[in-house]
Order: structure tokens, then sequence, then C-alpha cells
């Protein structure tokens, strides 16, 4: 099996030496692949996933771009599906482990470098993604499996991968990438999973087409008002909550839970390693608050990035 896998990803790997690629934000290039841009670690990871993994009906995966709030997703999901298993908010899994580990990442973690064997997880199977839409494999489609989508403000999320990128390239020793040449690929698209705005009108247009499959969700609006967002979710997966759990404050206990504040305030997400991911937990954590990107951007890149946000989108009713 081993030496199958190994032929598998070799393929994989000659055929993404084809590709366009580009200068990457940290050691890696980017690929160019059915019109996103994929650092060449998980590239071929993203083949083995369109390959090889089964959608089933129960699945729910949580698409996010990189930098729009799959770490809160991934605990809201984990914490409102399993919160008959875990009644006891002090005891529960995400105090020990971070939502990473709760919620794998099928191309990152999952399908990196072998094929899995998914059949052992238990259902509803909880499954992080950050390929784009028009990317995932049929039986996505097929099996009629409900997709969470989490989307940001590209200001925001532009900022946040940028602090994220610097702490990957300190980690290899690498000096940090100014903001400006970070700014220019960003635009261009070329970032991971990106470029940005493609990836989230995917989502939004599917949103709009199969709403009974894919939910769409803006980090925004979440931060506003999130007891409606975790209702909301909750709904989408098929399991409500009652009106005994609203009137015991469930929700709210599932929001404290999963806050910027208790979850970053965790020694896990404080000190833990993370086998899967060049940096440990904490660099997923820096401030999570919206619109922090005016600390770091001039004028001219906030009018560059919101002409391009209205170009991108035009037409969509999609604002971000
Ligand atoms: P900032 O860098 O703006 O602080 P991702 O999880 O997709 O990698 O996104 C990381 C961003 O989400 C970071 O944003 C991080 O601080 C923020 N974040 C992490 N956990 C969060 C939580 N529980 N609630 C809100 N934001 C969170």
């Amino acid at each position: 099996r081993e030496k199958e896998e190994e032929s598998i990803y070799k393929r994989y790997e000659e055929i993404m030496s084809t590709l366009p690629r580009e200068k990457g934000w940290w050691t890696e290039h980017l690929y160019l692949h059915q019109g996103f841009w994929y650092p060449s670690i998980y590239l071929p990871g993203v083949m083995a996933v369109q390959n090889q993994y089964q959608a089933h009906f129960s699945d729910i995966l949580l698409a996010t771009g990189p930098k729009c709030g799959t770490t809160w997703l991934k605990a809201l999901v984990f914490a409102v599906v399993n919160r008959k298993l875990y009644p006891s908010a002090q005891q529960h899994p995400l105090h020990s482990f971070n939502p990473h580990q709760l919620v794998p990442r099928l191309e990152q973690t999952l399908y990196l470098n072998k094929i899995p064997e998914l059949d052992i997880l238990p259902s509803p199977r909880l499954l992080g993604i950050h390929m784009p839409y028009s990317s995932l494999p049929q039986s996505v489609l097929d099996s009629g499996c409900r997709v969470i989508y989490i989307c940001r403000n590209p200001k925001d999320t532009f900022v946040s991968m940028w602090h994220f990128m610097n702490k990957i390239r300190a980690k290899v020793s690498k000096a940090p990438l100014p903001l400006e040449e970070a700014f220019e690929m960003f635009c261009k698209g070329a970032s991971s999973f990106g470029p940005f705005w493609d990836h989230a009108l995917e989502y939004w247009k599917a949103s709009l087409d199969r709403p009974q499959c894919v939910l769409f969700l803006k980090y925004e609006e979440m931060k506003a008002e999130p007891a409606i967002h975790v209702k909301r979710l909750a709904d989408f997966m098929g399991c409500s909550f009652s009106s005994d759990e609203h009137k015991e404050g469930l929700v709210e206990e599932v929001i404290r839970l999963c806050s910027f504040e208790n979850l970053s305030n965790l020694d896990v997400n404080k000190t833990g390693s993370n086998p899967h991911g060049v940096v440990d937990f904490q660099a997923f954590f820096r401030k999570g608050k919206v619109g922090d990107s005016t600390n770091y951007l001039t004028t001219t890149m906030i009018e560059k990035l919101d002409r391009l946000t209205q170009h991108k989108f035009h037409g969509s009713s999609l604002t971000l």
C-alpha cells in the first residue's frame, strides 16, 4: 500500500512540475492548478482529494479561505454537533485540543502524502478544506453533503495572512516579507488558494444555487451577532437547538467556549505544538478583531483593495 501511495503522489508531483508557478510567501512555490494558486506542499494532496475522496451524504465540509475564520468555525461546528456528547464545558475536548485537531484538514493533513482510511471517522465526519468550490470532487455534489463556507473582508484577511506567513518565515529563519510585496501578490491573486475573490464568489454562487447544501457565512456578521449565526449553523446541520436548550443558555455557552478570548488563553493553544503544520497552534490566534487592517494598510492600499473587490464582485450581490 505504501508503494502504491508513493507512486500516486509521485505522479501528482510530476503533474505539478508542469504547471505555471510563482514565488510563494515563504519558502514554497505557488502553482496554478485549475485557475487557483496552491502552495507546492499542499497541491499533491489537493489532487489526491480530487481523485480519491468520496463524500458521504452525512459529511460536513468546513470550506474556508485561509485566514477567514477557519479555526473559529471549526470550534463552533464541533461544539454544536457534539453538544450532547460533551455537556460540560469544563471537560470539553476544545480545552485540550486545538480545533484543527478536532476537525482535520482534508488536503493539508489527511491527504498529505497518504491516502487515509476515512471510514473510521465518526459520523458526521467533520472535515476542513481550503479548496475552491470548482475543484471539489464530483462526489461532494452528488452526495448532497453539507458545505459551510466562511469568508472575511479582504483587507483583514490580507493583513492576517501577512502576519501568519511571517510567522512561518521566522520559523524557517527567513526575514519578514515586506508588506508591499505581499500586497502586490495578494492583489494579483497569487496567495494560498487564491485568488481570494474567485474563491469567495464560487462559494457565494453555490450557496445561492444550492442553499440546502451550501451555507455562506461572513466573519464580520458572526462577530456582530454570534447567537444568530450559531443558531443558523445548527439549523443548517439539522441539529437545531431545542427550546429547552435555548432556555438553558446553550447557545451562549457554545459562543463563550469558542470565543477568541477563551480559546487563545488555553494552554493547548498557547504552547501546543502542531504535528501537521509548520507553525505552532498559537499562530492561529492573533487579535481576532474586525478592522485591524486599518492599522497596517495605507490609504492607497485600502482604496486599491476596495476598488478591486467592487470590480470583482460587480453584478454578484456579494459584498465583503
Ligand atoms: P487575525 O490575524 O486578524 O487576528 P484562520 O483560522 O482561518 O487561520 O484565521 C485566523 C484568523 O482568525 C486570525 O485573525 C485569528 O486571530 C482569528 N481567530 C482565531 N480564532 C478565533 C476565534 N475563536 N474567534 C474569532 N477569531 C478568531
